[in-house]
């Protein structure tokens, strides 16, 4: 059954890349908020069709974010800091999908293991302003994140999945394109 689901999700994320790559001729620097929200630094992720947006306040080592991603309703996104190491174990998350009734959930969520709960849980860093919308065929995860013991410099990782079962997000593929989503990241030089 694991396996079944698993190979279904490899072979729908190797029949997306080309759609996903037109929709993403632009770079996050067009990207316009319809909420008027304004962010000084943004960068395109290299996998996943995933904008990560921010305004860094150095002084409070707080960074206000705007998490972008191309999903399809019925799927999940999340945006995850990794304060212990590289990579998805240690990572807690904001994870985010449409509900079958068009309004969005988002919650913070510990990644313990391989296999995580994804059930809602606290974080060791501060999360605040947490919401999510779906707009396009994207799904936008915003936050004030921090501070981080690391400062300015954090361990990113970003993940989608095609499967919400009763509320929980289910395993995401195993393509490279989901296990390559991790990369560090510096809130001052992007
Ligand atoms: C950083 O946050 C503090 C406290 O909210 C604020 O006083 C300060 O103006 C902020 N700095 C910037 C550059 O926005
Ligand atoms: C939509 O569905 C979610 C999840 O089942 C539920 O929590 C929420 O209350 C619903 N919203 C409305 C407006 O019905």
């Amino acid at each position: 059954m694991a396996i079944t689901i698993i190979y279904t999700l490899v072979l729908i994320f190797y029949f997306l890349p080309s759609h996903f790559d037109i929709s993403y001729a632009l770079t996050c620097t067009d990207h316009r908020f319809t909420s008027r929200r304004v962010y000084t630094s943004c960068k395109d992720l290299p996998h996943l069709s995933s904008q990560l947006h921010w305004t860094y306040n150095s002084t409070m080592g707080v960074a206000k974010i705007a998490y972008r991603a191309r999903q399809v309703a019925g799927g999940w996104v999340a945006w995850a800091i990794n304060p212990n190491q590289i990579g998805m174990v240690g990572s807690e998350a904001l994870v985010a999908f449409v509900n079958s009734n068009g309004s969005v959930t988002v919650y913070p969520t510990m990644i313990t293991s391989y296999s995580p709960s994804m059930l809602p849980a606290d974080l060791s860093f501060q999360v605040l302003d947490l919401s999510a919308e779906f707009l396009s065929n994207q799904i936008t995860i915003y936050a004030t994140v921090g501070p981080f013991a690391g400062g300015s410099v954090v361990n990113q990782v970003w993940q989608a999945g095609n499967l919400v079962l009763d509320g929980v997000p289910q395993m995401h593929a195993v393509s490279q394109q989901n296990l390559q989503s991790t990369g560090e990241l510096d809130f001052l030089s992007g």
